[in-house]
């Protein structure tokens, strides 16, 4: 909940015209690191990790710092390469799906490109018949279940890429029975209309395909470490001890494979029919003229316990050098990794450069932290592991946590200001407009920040004020999921030059705003945090799990479910923020000792949202307002404890223990949001 300031004002805030030239280095630094390969655990990241480090040295941070950690990763087989086949009824492979993707020109010579795979998947070689399940969604499960009636048990599942995490369809696809799990990426949700495949446009080539972990790791960090940094002496979890590990094979395949696999059985839902020119029949199995023929995955991938580096850089916050203000963005890669994370990873290290070179003698306030994560790609495991490592001292110093993953997702067809013919037109406003403006008081909408990238740690687990900022898509018309080449090799350079921001002025946008935030939360004398932001927030989440509730109006009677004690608790959230505010307004700034009573409460705030507990079965998610959604990673839910407990109520084996818990997430709800509202009031 940061405060909606006007970005297009920031920039004022300290060395305007340096600054605005230093962003426009942001495309040269990308280019320095998408050269090679870099993914994590391996040399060529580690060399990066090493060049990131000098370069933070010379533009004078005060201090940088190299901070391995030893956690689980996950890679194919070299001399095995993983593939799925189609095999006759003596066991005669008559197909096979591609070892790699086409690799695009000029790249034909780099070694050490890792082909599509599914990290920490299962070893093994599953035979059977498939089942095509959609997104693998729980409703996608639930609809082929409950009414087509089909049961995936000893079955292979295939589904499509897209709407919710990949981890999510694989823990679908395990609780449903299946042995193995086929994911691939469809034209419908990786193509965008009138737009050719890399490296005519930026839609996904038919031979590429997304890598990506489908862990279901619920915030642990480590797989073998959960809760503790991976160090040398950290006791380790076995492997069939691991956190989120998958217990059966998964591989993604690109749509020029797909196409091959002739599935019949039961005729799909429309909804469920993607692009290809193909039935998208539902099985169990292949059409009658291929019935003998079944699926053989063959999945060789080894999980491996590998070194990873973060590289941490300071500089010593001037009067406050006990609170701390985080920029981090991750810095592996699964191939060049043009858009994710470079596009990130350069905001950063352009940040970097003009906070301490160009403003010459400049000292923020705060202390500034900078973070270079690695291994990301594999569950979040740089930050989560530096977060636990020093988990104690964020507790108690941490003021926000900025993220800098992927500056761009969006489109390219039509984007306003910082663009050609909008001169003089503010980000603000652009962005303002392009949200319709909504009203003229009201703020852009800003989402709830969900997961899949490095804030989660901090934010959900920890409790520290998180914020994400990036250029994206017109989601309500733009139907594609995240990007198309998302986690391909056609993540290049180029196709950020050629076609996502061929200025590079949507990246220096994003630096400004991500390095806006920074600088005003690092150097403002009061945080720019809006208590009263959060109270209509809780108001607007606390009015729309009850009206969720509110489609049992007759269990809830029977059951006595009341979301009373929430609205009171919001009531008084409410109040006690307005009070607050009031306070702030008439402080004496001029007395250090009450500047800084008001800041501590400002930033414990987020803190006091944190239940040690942890949601049911999920201890690291320790949020009480926001968690990632159980059922899709990427999203956000509001009051996710209460969620949980009322979703799919209606089929519930024992429907008065699920009200009971229902009713034991409300009170745990109403509570945190009290207790919050006591942190604001006035010191005795
Ligand atoms: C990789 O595959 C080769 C060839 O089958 C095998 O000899 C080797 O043990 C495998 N490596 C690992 C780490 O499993
Ligand atoms: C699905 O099939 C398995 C084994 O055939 C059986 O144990 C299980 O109960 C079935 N599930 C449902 C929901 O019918
Ligand atoms: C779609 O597939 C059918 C049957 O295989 C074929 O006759 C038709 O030409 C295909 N259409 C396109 C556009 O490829
Ligand atoms: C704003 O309204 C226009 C015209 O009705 C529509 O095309 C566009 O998608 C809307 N944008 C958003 C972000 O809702
Ligand atoms: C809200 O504040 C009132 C007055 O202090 C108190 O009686 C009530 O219990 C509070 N609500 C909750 C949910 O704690
Ligand atoms: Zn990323």
């Amino acid at each position: 909940h940061l405060q909606n300031n006007n970005f297009a004002c920031i920039m004022l805030l300290i060395c305007k015209t340096q600054l605005f030239l230093a962003y426009t280095q942001s495309n040269i630094n990308i280019l320095k690191f998408t050269h090679l390969p870099h993914l994590a655990g391996t040399e060529q990241n580690l060399k990066y990790a090493e060049q990131i480090k000098n370069e933070w040295q010379e533009f004078g941070l005060d201090s940088v710092e190299m901070v391995p950690y030893d956690v689980l990763l996950s890679y194919p087989n070299k001399s095995q390469p993983n593939y799925i086949s189609i095999v006759d009824h003596i066991g005669n492979e008559v197909f096979k799906t591609s070892l790699a993707e086409p690799v695009p020109q000029g790249y034909e010579d780099i070694p050490n490109i890792v082909p599509p795979y599914s990290a920490f998947s299962a070893k093994g070689q599953p035979e059977g018949d498939l089942v095509y399940v959609n997104y693998g969604r729980t409703e996608d499960f639930f609809q082929l279940e409950r009414q087509m009636g089909i049961n995936v048990t000893g079955k292979i599942v295939i589904v499509r890429y897209g709407k919710i995490f990949r981890g999510n369809k694989v823990k679908n696809a395990i609780l449903a029975g299946a042995k193995g799990i086929i994911m691939f990426s469809d034209p419908a949700d990786y193509w965008a209309a009138e737009v050719q495949p890399y490296p005519d446009g930026w839609n996904l080539p038919g031979g590429g395909a997304q890598r990506g972990n489908v862990l279901n790791l619920n915030g642990a960090g480590d797989p073998l470490t959960p809760g503790y940094p991976a160090k040398e002496y950290t006791h380790r979890f076995s492997l069939e001890d691991g956190v989120g590990l998958p217990k059966i094979p998964v591989h993604p395949i690109g749509f020029h494979d797909a196409i091959h696999l002739n599935m019949g059985g039961e005729i799909p839902p429309n909804n469920w029919k993607g692009a290809l020119n193909v039935s998208y029949m539902i099985g169990p199995g292949f059409t009658d003229d291929f019935k003998s023929q079944k699926v053989r995955m063959n999945i060789y991938t080894n999980n491996q316990v590998t070194r990873i580096y973060n590289v941490i850089g300071r500089i010593r916050g001037a009067l406050e050098p006990d609170r701390y203000v985080i920029l981090g963005g991750h810095r592996d890669a699964w191939v060049f990794g043009g858009i994710d994370p470079m596009s990130g990873a350069a905001v950063v290290h352009e940040t970097v450069r003009s906070c301490v070179c160009v403003c010459l003698g400049w000292k923020p306030r705060r202390t500034i932290i900078f973070a270079s994560w690695d291994a990301e790609e594999f569950g979040l495991l740089g930050s989560t592991e530096w977060a636990e490592d020093n988990a104690k001292l964020l507790q108690e110093r941490a003021v926000a946590y900025i993220n800098a993953d992927s500056a761009i997702e969006g489109e390219c067809v039509y984007i306003a200001s910082p663009e050609e013919g909008e001169d003089g037109v503010s980000l603000y406003d652009s962005w303002h407009k392009r949200d319709n403006w909504t009203n003229d008081r009201d703020a852009p909408r800003i989402s709830k920040l969900g997961s899949g990238s490095d804030f989660e740690a901090y934010f959900i687990r920890l409790g520290i004020a998180a914020g994400r900022a990036r250029y994206t898509k017109n989601k309500k018309t733009e139907r594609y999921s995240s990007y198309p080449v998302y986690h391909s090799v056609y993540e290049t350079f180029e196709i950020v030059e050629k076609f996502y921001d061929p200025s590079f002025r949507r990246l220096r946008a994003v630096a400004q705003v991500r390095g806006g935030l920074i600088f005003l939360l690092a150097d403002s004398q009061l945080l720019p945090l809006d208590v009263n932001q959060y109270a209509d927030s809780l108001r607007k989440y606390a009015q729309s799990i009850a009206q969720l509730a509110q489609k049992n109006p007759n269990e809830m009677e029977t059951y006595g479910v009341s979301f009373d004690s929430l609205f009171s608790a919001v009531e008084n959230f409410t109040v006690a923020a307005t009070d607050f505010h009031e306070r702030l307004e008439i402080l004496n700034t001029a007395d250090p000792l009450q500047v800084r009573i008001m800041n501590d409460q400002l930033m414990y705030l987020e803190r006091a949202f944190i239940d040690p507990l942890g949601l049911p079965g999920r201890p690291f998610y320790r949020h009480v307002i926001f968690a990632p959604s159980s059922h899709n990673k990427y999203a956000g839910e509001s009051f996710p404890g209460i969620y949980d407990a009322l979703f799919d109520i209606e089929n519930s084996a024992d429907p008065e223990k699920a009200w009971e818990e229902v009713k034991r997430q409300i009170s745990i709800a109403a509570f945190t949001v009290n207790a919050a509202a006591m942190t604001l009031t006035p010191p005795a």
